[in-house]
């Protein structure tokens, strides 16, 4: 939520609490791909073993003022953000490997490296997850809480969370789910207020996932949450009322990498030089835990709404029927363990330009999703952070740079546009520090020349 009564361009600064002491950061699914190969990432970069190559908070600079300023400080060194040396991480899985065996089965890292790593990786194991394979038909885990009610699973939760803020001292908390895609679920009644949610928990109704109990213990604890998947989770009414009556920050689904990464900096392109399109196929490999996950068709059908709806969103077909009224958009997901988390994907972009010829435009993407997705996961909880203790709450749209299917106010069409995300997310913190914002507009260089 904006903060009320200050004028977006107006050069007052906000009061933002400094990021002292340590920053616990909690994730469900913590033995995943994308879990441990950030958490091992943020150590070995610690040490001095690696770079955060494609994190925002880490490597970008932000310009401030006129060009002719030549002010662009990195972005850590602008705003007041915890530093990566005062992480410490917890969280929750199926299966009960620490970090180091998990990391080694997940397959990203090599071996070398985690073995570097050793020691202080084996220390991070999980603690017991929520878990129902109801939720994810794919995967089968023991190591996981007992409850009668889904509210006794979240008390149990929420527990966890204060005993881990305790034991270790921390000063502030972020909660970024990075568990596996849950089955399709629409949202319902149940959702609807917080009041049937809650009775909903103690009644155990079926439309409610463990991801979404995951999301109702950190906010009831005050702790931002963002959620890394396609799957509803936070994004709920009664989660996102619940979120702004305890000034919690939230945002999510689907982190942005890979392909919906790709298709997000080519269509702006297309649309902002009045270029058609006729069709856009993808598809792709991949071998991986989330593979095997996504091959059930109901975990898949959660992935594919969020997959499709980034076109729609970009190419505005109600504005420019004659150019995007009639494409067709398929995307496909094979599971195929021979690659592991090495993906690979095809697009085949079918397009027409000056009196409706036609053209093509093939990618094929070599990627590696969670050495993708990893840098995201940091960015999202330093940001978070940044957000709580900036006293911002409820939906962080402008952190809509990082999802596939960004989370909106009622009312609001999301905005999927990867270059409009970024200028959003570059204002809203030249916006918490008081500078001007940018607008690109620029004429006032030529009137004084
Ligand atoms: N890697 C990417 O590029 C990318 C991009 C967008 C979204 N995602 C999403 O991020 C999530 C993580 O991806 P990944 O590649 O690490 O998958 P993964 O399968 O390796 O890891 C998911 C982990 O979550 C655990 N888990 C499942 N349900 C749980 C629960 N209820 N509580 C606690 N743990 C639970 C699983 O046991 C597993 O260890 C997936 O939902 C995926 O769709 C990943």
């Amino acid at each position: 939520m904006p903060i009320k009564n200050k004028k977006s361009n107006s050069k007052e600064k906000i009061d933002i609490r400094p990021p002292k002491g340590k920053l616990g950061i909690l994730l469900p699914g913590i033995g995943g791909a994308v879990s441990t190969t950030f958490i091992a990432g943020v150590e070995a970069i610690k040490n001095g073993l690696g770079r955060p190559i494609g994190s925002l908070t880490q490597m970008g600079t932000i310009r401030l003022g006129k060009r002719t300023e030549k002010r662009s400080p990195l972005i850590k060194d602008f705003i007041p953000l915890a530093n990566p040396e005062d992480l410490v991480f917890a969280g929750w899985d199926i299966f009960p490997e620490n970090c180091y065996e998990a990391a080694l089965k997940a397959g990203v890292l090599e071996k070398n490296l985690l073995d570097e790593l050793r020691n202080v990786l084996q220390k991070t194991k999980p603690m017991p997850a929520v878990f129902d394979r109801t939720y994810v038909k794919n995967l089968r885990g023991e190591y996981r809480k007992a409850g009668k009610t889904k509210m006794d699973l979240g008390e149990q939760l929420i527990d966890d969370i204060q005993n881990f803020k305790k034991e270790n001292r921390l000063d502030r908390l972020v909660m970024v789910w990075c568990g596996s895609t849950e089955v399709y679920i629409k949202r319902s009644q149940v959702h609807s207020s917080l009041k049937s949610f809650e009775e909903g928990l103690r009644d155990n109704h079926p439309d409610i996932a463990p991801s979404m109990i995951y999301a109702y213990a950190a906010i009831q604890c005050g702790v931002p949450y963002a959620n890394g998947a396609p799957n509803l989770s936070v994004d709920v009414p009664a989660l996102i009322k619940l979120a702004q009556k305890k000034k919690v920050p939230i945002a999510g689904k689907d982190f942005k990498t890979g392909q919906t990464l790709m298709k997000t900096i080519i269509a702006p392109g297309l649309k902002a030089r009045m270029i058609g399109l006729k069709g856009w196929f993808s598809t792709n490999i991949l071998g991986n835990r989330d593979g095997e996950v996504l091959d059930d068709p109901y975990s898949f059908k959660t992935k594919e709404e969020s997959k499709l709806s980034v076109l729609e969103y970009i190419l505005q077909p109600e504005l420019y029927p004659e150019l995007y009224s009639d494409y067709h958009h398929k995307v496909r997901i094979n599971y195929y363990p021979p690659r592991g988390d090495a993906k690979e994907a095809w697009d085949n972009i079918d397009i027409f330009g000056w009196l409706g010829y036609p053209m093509q435009i093939k990618i094929n993407f070599l990627c590696r999703d969670s050495i993708l997705a990893a840098p995201i996961v940091l960015d999202l909880a330093l940001f978070l952070d940044l957000a709580g203790r900036a006293k911002l709450y409820g939906i962080q749209e402008w952190l809509s740079f990082y999802f596939k299917s960004p989370m909106h106010g009622e009312g609001l069409y999301p905005e999927h546009d990867l270059f409009i995300q970024l200028m959003k997310l570059k204002n809203t913190l030249r916006y918490l520090k008081g500078e001007e914002l940018i607008t690109h507009l620029g004429l006032d260089y030529y009137d004084l020349m």
